[in-house]
């Protein structure tokens, strides 16, 4: 039976409101992207922007992800929630693109409560799909058969859950409010499941000899000995029943929301997870995401249209890093690469591993600012790169067969055995962290900051020089 509330908030509510924006003055709905391989520090770069916005929302990904915001001190570790909720007073959205895992999730609410974040404005689509036990298991099973060439997945069961939802066999929010229809559903999407979940058992042995590798925690799971509780329909029926009670005051008919905030010219931030060269369709496939991280990505996974977008800001770091498998041009296995990892702390928030490094791919970057339309871009981490001589930048690439290449190269063969060809740039000795304004970063930041944005084709107008929320260099406008 759908609750009370449920049934209220589906037949109650006044229709949409007329669209008022042939005559309000253009507000922006701002998506913020991943402009490289992830973990640029968008959430920094979001929390900063959300100080204009009435609503942040976040439309792809799971708890893949990972944002850290250090506010006043204290710092904030999110996989999940958008970083918009560490302010009172906006909406904070999880939109039906996401895929997420309802014990995460809480866990996540819990964990924020206690430090004393107010969660009342965190609201849920009922259509986002949910991530389920044998999601994860799935994952870890998947990449376990892969051996060698497995994709480096971050285990959280993601891939399996996108491919539920394109199968039509997904478990979605609204499905925790009724307890018939969740259980029938689990049923059958675990049905065609059994087969490699079986295997999974027979590979659990196997599984306990690699526990001290990769991500520790899934791995752990996924040996635990049968029968494994999660994976019983009852017990599973049962648990996802009591996420659903809690979940309940939250969930949302999240696309209106959106609407509502648009059409009274207020501004809403779409915030992407992962990045575009993780994009599903248009990254480095299969070493990719399941799901699309690029700005037109907003419209499908929050239920907006692509006029409601005004502004795209694009994140990538002064340099460039990348988890897991896969073609990275401008890579560095040596002792400057080391120095980047450790200067940058280069370990992923969500699974803690060492992320490989490297200089700062123009090429791929111009790639990313022309599909996701870029309109601002924001460079993080500038100060990790004082204390080199020279600063490198990949300016085109070089195929194996001595073609020169100056743009992302769409077939996977030419990309994986290009080397990137680079322009030197002088570097900086100075400590920037204390900057805050332009005029006081050294000469040569500058030149490289509109070296970049001169070859890329657009404006940088925010610099981070440092983990805290203040360790920024705002640009003018027209920069
Ligand atoms: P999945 O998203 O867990 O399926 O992992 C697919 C690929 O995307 C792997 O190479 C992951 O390391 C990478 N990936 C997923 N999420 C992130 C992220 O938030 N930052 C960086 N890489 C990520």
């Amino acid at each position: 039976m759908l609750s009370a509330r449920a049934t209220e908030d589906a037949g109650m509510r006044r229709p949409y409101a007329r669209s008022t924006r042939h005559n309000a003055p253009v507000m922006p709905g701002l998506v913020i992207v991943g402009a490289q391989w992830g973990d640029e520090g968008k959430g920094k770069v979001t929390d900063l922007l959300a100080e204009r916005a009435d609503a942040i929302v976040r439309f792809q990904g799971g708890n893949n992800a990972g944002h850290t915001i250090v506010r006043d001190g204290e710092e904030f570790k999110f996989h999940l929630i958008p970083s918009g909720i560490l302010y009172p007073d906006k909406a904070c959205v999880i939109g039906n693109g996401v895929v997420l895992d309802p014990h995460i999730l809480l866990g996540e609410i819990d964990g924020l409560r206690r430090r004393g974040v107010d969660m009342n404005n965190l609201k849920i689509s009922a259509n986002a799909h949910l991530i389920m036990p044998y999601h994860v298991l799935l994952d870890t099973a998947g990449e376990v058969k892969l051996g060698k060439l497995s994709l480096g997945t971050t285990r959280r069961g993601i891939g399996p859950c996108y491919a539920d939802k394109a199968l039509r066999l997904g478990i979605r929010v609204q499905d925790l409010l009724d307890e018939k229809i969740l259980r029938a559903k689990i049923r059958t999407a675990l049905e065609p499941k059994q087969q490699a979940l079986r295997e999974l058992s027979v590979q659990r042995r196997k599984l306990r000899k690699e526990a001290g590798e990769g991500d520790r925690e899934s791995v752990e799971q996924a040996i635990e000995d049968a029968p494994d509780p999660r994976i019983d329909l009852h017990t599973m029926t049962e648990e996802h029943i009591n996420y659903g009670h809690r979940l309940e005051p939250h969930i949302a008919d999240t696309a209106r929301l959106c609407w509502d905030r648009l059409d009274a010219g207020k501004t809403v931030i779409f915030e992407g997870a992962q990045a575009t060269l993780l994009d599903l369709d248009h990254g480095t496939y299969p070493f990719v995401t399941s799901s699309n991280p690029i700005a037109g990505a907003a419209c499908v996974g929050a239920g907006i249209g692509p006029t409601d977008i005004s502004e795209v800001w694009g994140v990538a770091k002064a340099y460039a890093t990348r988890v897991g498998a896969g073609p990275f041009p401008t890579e560095l296995t040596d002792e400057l690469g080391r120095h980047m990892l450790e200067k940058g702390h280069e370990y992923g928030t969500t699974t803690g591993r060492e992320r490989r490094c490297g200089w700062m791919d123009l090429v791929a970057l111009r790639y990313a600012v022309r599909l996701n339309r870029m309109s601002s871009l924001a460079i993080t981490k500038l100060d990790v790169l004082s204390g080199l001589e020279t600063l490198r930048v990949a300016v085109r690439y070089r195929s194996r067969e001595g073609a020169l290449l100056d743009s992302f190269p769409y077939h996977q063969s030419i990309l994986h055995s290009a080397t990137p060809e680079y322009d030197e740039l002088p570097g900086f000795d100075e400590d920037i962290t204390a900057c805050r304004d332009e005029a006081d970063l050294p000469p040569q930041a500058r030149a490289y900051l509109d070296y970049i944005a001169d070859f890329v084709g657009v404006p940088i107008r925010l610099v981070g020089v440092g983990p805290s929320r203040d360790q920024i260099v705002w640009r003018p406008e027209g920069a």
